[in-house]
C-alpha cells in the first residue's frame, strides 16, 4: 500500500448514508483514548489525518479514510462515561450500525490498551467479533508505557483472560513504532 497517498474521505455522524462499501475496509475500534486514531496515523506516516487528543471521546464521528484504495475506518471510542446519555447512544447506534451494515470487513483492529487487564466491554467487543466470525486482530496499544519483560507478561495475561491465541494479539506503540511494520503487513494480507 502507498500510505503516502493516504487522505481523508468522509465523516458521518449517523450511519444513514455511509459510503457504498466498494473497496476493502479495515476497521478500528476500542475504548475512548485507546489509541485508536494515533495508531491509523502512525500507520499512515502522517502526524494528525486523523484527530488525536487526551482527552477520551474525541471521535465522535466515523470518520473514513483512504489508504491507496483501501478505507481505514476510524469508530468512535467506547466506555466514555463522560458523555450524555443521548450521546453515548449515538455513539453506540453508529459502532454497531456500521457492523449491522453490509460492507467488505477485510480486518478489524481491535485496540486494547497493554497496561490495563481485560475490561467487561473489550470482552463484549472481542466476543463480537468471534461471533461475527469477522477477521480481527487485537493491537495492545502504548506499549512504550511497559519494559519489554512486561509487555510479553500482559500479552500472555490479556490472551488468557480474552480467551485468545497469543498469535492473534500484536504489541504495538504509536510513540515508538513497534508492531507497525507487522501491523501493515496483515493489513496487506487481508486487503491485497
Ligand atoms: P477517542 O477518539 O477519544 O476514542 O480516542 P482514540 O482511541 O482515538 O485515542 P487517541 O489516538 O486520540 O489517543 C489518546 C491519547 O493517548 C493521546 O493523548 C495520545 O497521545 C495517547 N497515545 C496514543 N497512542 C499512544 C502510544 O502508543 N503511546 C503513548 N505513550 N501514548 C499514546
Ligand atoms: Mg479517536
Amino acid at each position: 500500500l502507498k500510505y503516502e497517498t493516504a487522505r481523508f474521505e468522509s465523516s458521518y455522524g449517523t450511519i444513514e448514508q455511509l459510503p457504498e462499501p466498494t473497496t476493502p475496509e479495515v476497521s478500528f475500534v476500542g475504548r475512548s483514548n485507546v489509541g485508536k486514531s494515533s495508531l491509523l496515523n502512525k500507520l499512515i506516516g502522517r502526524k494528525s489525518l486523523a484527530k488525536v487528543s487526551s482527552q477520551p471521546g474525541k471521535t465522535a464521528n466515523i470518520n473514513f479514510f483512504d489508504v491507496d484504495g483501501v478505507r481505514f475506518v476510524d469508530l468512535p471510542g467506547y466506555g466514555f462515561a463522560k458523555v450524555s446519555r443521548a450521546e453515548k447512544q449515538r455513539w453506540a447506534d453508529l459502532i454497531g450500525g456500521y457492523f449491522d451494515s453490509e460492507r467488505s470487513f477485510n480486518l478489524v483492529v481491535s485496540l486494547v490498551d497493554i497496561r490495563h487487564d481485560a475490561q467487561q466491554l473489550d470482552r463484549d467487543m472481542l466476543g463480537f467479533l468471534v461471533e461475527s466470525e469477522l477477521p480481527f486482530v487485537v493491537a495492545l496499544t502504548k506499549a512504550d508505557k511497559l519494559s519489554r519483560s512486561k509487555q510479553n507478561q500482559q500479552r500472555a495475561s490479556l490472551a488468557r483472560q480474552f480467551g485468545l491465541d497469543p498469535q492473534q494479539m500484536l504489541v504495538t506503540s504509536s510513540e515508538t513504532g513497534q508492531g507497525i511494520a507487522e501491523l501493515r503487513s496483515l493489513i496487506e494480507d487481508a486487503c491485497l
